[in-house]
């Protein structure tokens, strides 16, 4: 006989797999941005793309997240009241940092930054890109915290 997976868990599966398309995608498309500098075209189209499914995952983070502080038995009352509570709070801070960041970079800045050769730019989108990334391995982190307690 061997342990099957109930509801709660599967929906916390759901919630590291899109955990790791949101963080290991941003990892890659940094991993590639030196080969494909040379290509314009090719980066943009690649950055369009990956930009379908970061966001799906982002999604999928919120809804899944959602459910988790549901299956957690997590009131509102608690967020304020005992450290678990608080500690989630924390983690949706990083959350919401991640995705502001990514979309400061993602629609406004990095598209600009393409097309100048202004090192400002560059050097702007580049540090959203890495405060985004930055902000989701800590929201993963406490994730972890919380549902160790
Ligand atoms: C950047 C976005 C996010 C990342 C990278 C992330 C990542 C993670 C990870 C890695 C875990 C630990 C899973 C485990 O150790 O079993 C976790 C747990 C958790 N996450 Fe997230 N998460 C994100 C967004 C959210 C959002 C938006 C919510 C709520 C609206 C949320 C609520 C939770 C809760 C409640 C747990 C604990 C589940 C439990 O107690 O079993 N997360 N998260």
């Amino acid at each position: 006989v061997i342990l099957s997976p109930d509801g709660a868990q599967v929906v916390l599966w759901l919630h590291i797999v899109a955990a790791t398309v949101w963080i290991g995608g941003q990892i890659t498309i940094a991993a590639l941005l030196p080969l494909l500098r040379g290509q314009p075209e090719l980066l943009e189209r690649g950055a369009r793309r990956f930009q379908r499914i970061a966001w799906i995952a982002f999604g999928l983070l919120v809804v899944t997240g959602i459910w988790n502080i549901h299956n957690a038995g997590i009131t509102l009352h608690e967020m304020q009241a005992d450290a678990r509570g608080r500690t989630l709070v924390l983690k949706l801070g990083f959350v919401a940092s991640s995705g502001a960041a990514a979309a400061a970079h993602a629609l406004v800045v990095a598209p600009r930054a393409a097309r100048t050769s202004s090192g400002g730019l560059r050097a702007s989108s580049a540090t959203l890109g890495s405060v985004s990334l930055l902000a989701a391995v800590l929201a993963a982190l406490y994730g972890v915290v919380i549902a160790e307690q």
